[in-house]
């Protein structure tokens, strides 16, 4: 088991990444409850997958729980998810020293933990991820929250998880798309911010996508560590944070234009979007276009979506797809913010960015489809 620490003031904790975790849950949870029971929100998948492994887990030291299992899926997360579950929690009689247990993909993370921030003006959550994508990202960095008609993460709270538990072991039961998509957000973290990573991605992630869960517990660290160290030094996202953005504008688009579903999923979008805002970066001169290229060249290695043209069906234009980017939650004073490199690791934040270059590279990406 390696720890990462996310030293934020007042609010410490550490995400615990390895294998076998669900079996030791109620050893690493026991230490922060007020009495032996804990309220589990997940959903039916993983709760048929693993839902008797972690109260075996807990159990273990003699601690009970009790589960809602919600539907799967984008659409849990909204106001009608979020009254269930906190309805639920009082009806458990939840109290405001006891411990939430989020146990789920993204969805079930960012709900859960808004449910426990808002119950009794705010209740402690333990994070146990079960997806690739929440591993790397949404478990870490107290961002929660629900989507509304009006866009996805409009409504919702900064609530620090008291723990994270990142069992490695979880992720050898995912589809390989989802662990795919998942990757996407890893990659970012290697175009965001570390050049030796992304170098030791292209080597390894191969293997890691194939199952060995040595490479997979080593890239979830990484990526954990770098997203710790940024949440650290910009909790609220006043600077920094916006940098864990990157392929998000683009990526947000294209899953609004495909419906947020299954043509295209949320770290596909991601990965994609990386490779748009690479590429309106080497057409700006601010890196060379041997970065983009070699970026998609990795996807494709990987078997992931690179390009506008491995999204099945029709697309708006380019002018449409720039209008669903208005939407984008980094809109400021009307204008648009950017996540742009100058080279593969060295990532920052702009809005001086040429919208008739942005027009043209996703004119000829259209073209390419
Ligand atoms: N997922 C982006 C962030 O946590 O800031």
């Amino acid at each position: 088991m390696q720890k990462v620490h996310v030293p934020l003031e007042g609010r410490q904790y550490d995400v615990c990444i390895g294998g076998g975790l669900l079996a030791q849950a109620g050893a690493y949870i026991a230490p922060f409850l007020n009495r032996p029971r804990v309220a589990v929100i997940t959903e039916e998948r993983v709760a048929g997958l693993h839902l008797d492994a972690l109260r075996a887990g807990l159990a273990a030291n003699g601690i009970s729980m009790t589960a809602l299992s919600l539907t799967p899926g984008e659409a849990t997360k909204g106001w009608a998810g979020l009254t269930q579950s906190v309805e639920w929690l009082l009806e458990q009689k939840v109290e405001r020293g006891d411990m939430v247990v989020a146990f789920g993909g993204g969805v079930i993370g960012d709900l859960a933990g808004f449910a426990a921030a808002v119950l009794r003006r705010g209740v402690r959550f333990v994070q146990i991820p079960t997806t690739l994508l929440a591993q790397v990202d949404s478990s870490v960095g107290g961002k929660t929250g629900i989507n509304t008609q009006q866009g996805k993460n409009l409504v919702g709270a900064f609530h620090q998880p008291s723990l994270v538990l990142a069992d490695i072991d979880i992720l050898g039961t995912l589809e390989p798309r989802d662990f795919l998509a998942g990757y996407g957000e890893v990659v970012k973290y290697g175009c965001l911010g570390d050049a030796a990573f992304f170098d030791w991605l292209e080597v390894n992630a191969p293997a890691m996508a194939a199952g060995d869960t040595a490479l997979r517990q080593e890239a979830v660290r990484r990526s954990v560590e770098m997203k710790a160290g940024i949440v650290t030094r910009d909790e609220k996202e006043h600077g920094e944070r916006a940098l864990l953005n990157l392929g998000h504008t683009f990526g947000h688009a294209l899953e609004a234009a495909t419906g947020y579903g299954a043509r295209l999923l949320h770290g596909e979008g991601v990965a994609i979007g990386c490779a748009l805002a690479f590429e309106v970066s080497a057409r700006l001169g601010l890196m060379s276009q041997e970065s983009p290229s070699r970026l998609r060249a990795h996807l494709a290695a990987m078997g992931m979506k690179k390009d506008l043209t491995d999204i099945e069906g029709a697309l708006p234009d380019a002018d449409g797809l720039i209008a669903l980017m208005g939407q984008d939650k980094k809109v400021q004073a009307g204008q648009l913010h950017f996540i742009m490199a100058r080279a593969i690791g060295e990532a920052f934040v702009t809005n001086d960015v040429d919208p008739l270059v942005v027009r043209q590279v996703l004119q000829d990406a259209l073209a390419r489809c």
